[in-house]
């Protein structure tokens, strides 16, 4: 696990999108995308370099995370629909190509299935961009998630939709209680987890996934078991952690050869 602590958020941001980007442009067939507020800034950076820099994702797969149960599809706040409005309408993504588990089906758990179905033929996802929920959830497997689940429904913690009305004009009500979300063994499938971490309001969480026991209570210390993760956080998501000098040094001596 490589872990990188920049000078700011949008720093941090910038260099997510930028390791998304070099995915990109060495061929990668499918990328795993994250919904919520702390990919905004990668996504800014990979629109940028669509602009001025001919990135494209034409032939490219985007799989999303994660999906609200019960929401019509064009809702807000619906992860399909937040995703086109936030990154892939801004770059030649065509529309076809971006998955989400679907959230209204009559079937959830053959839906479930499907998604799982779709990334296996279409993978493996060579990046899979993630968040961390203050409570050290990955996806939306909450503390208590199997550390090798796969795609299926879970019921939100009270603290998830708590912090999740924010995007619903912070009425608790409109927040669904259910959603489906890739499990850890699914994310973990991924070639490089790529985690993004800002504010103080996530220190304890990173700590905890990156310092502590691997832990089903902590689903994002799955991390720990996977071979190629970055972590990239603030200064105020990294103030919990102990070994923050041996983190510093270690990308100030990155070999020349060696990128992310
Ligand atoms: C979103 C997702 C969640 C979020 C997490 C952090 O698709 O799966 O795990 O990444 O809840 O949310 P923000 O970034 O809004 O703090």
């Amino acid at each position: 696990m490589e872990l990188v602590i920049t000078d700011s958020a949008a720093e941090a941001g910038v260099l997510a999108g930028r390791i998304m980007a070099d995915h990109v442009r060495r061929g990668a067939r499918a990328i795993g995308l994250a919904t919520g507020s702390s990919p905004l800034g990668a996504y800014r950076e990979l629109i940028r370099q669509y602009r001025e820099e001919g990135l494209s994702f034409a032939g490219v797969q985007a799989f999303l995370l994660d999906e609200y149960l019960g929401l019509p599809p064009d809702h807000p706040q619906s992860y399909r629909r937040f995703i086109r409005d936030e990154f892939t309408a801004h770059v030649d993504f065509a529309d076809s190509d971006v998955h989400s588990p679907d959230g209204n089906a009559a079937d959830i758990p053959a839906a479930a299935a499907d998604y799982e179905q779709l990334i296996a033929a279409n993978g493996p996802i060579a990046v899979q961009i993630l968040g961390i929920g203050t409570n050290g959830h990955l996806g939306f497997n909450e503390p208590g998630s199997s550390l090798r689940s796969r795609t299926r429904v879970k019921t939100l913690t009270p603290k998830t939709r708590a912090d999740n009305a924010r995007f619903f004009a912070g009425d608790l009500a409109q927040v669904p209680t259910h959603v489906l979300t890739q499990g850890l063994g699914t994310i973990s499938d991924a070639g490089h987890l790529l985690m993004i971490a800002t504010g103080t309001g996530k220190a304890e969480a990173v700590a905890s996934a990156v310092e502590g026991p691997v832990s089903a209570f902590c689903p994002a210390s799955i991390l720990q078991m996977h071979p190629h993760v970055t972590v990239i956080v603030d200064p105020a998501a990294a103030a919990n952690l102990r070994a923050v000098d041996y983190y510093r040094f270690a990308i100030a001596n990155k070999p020349a050869w060696q990128s992310y």
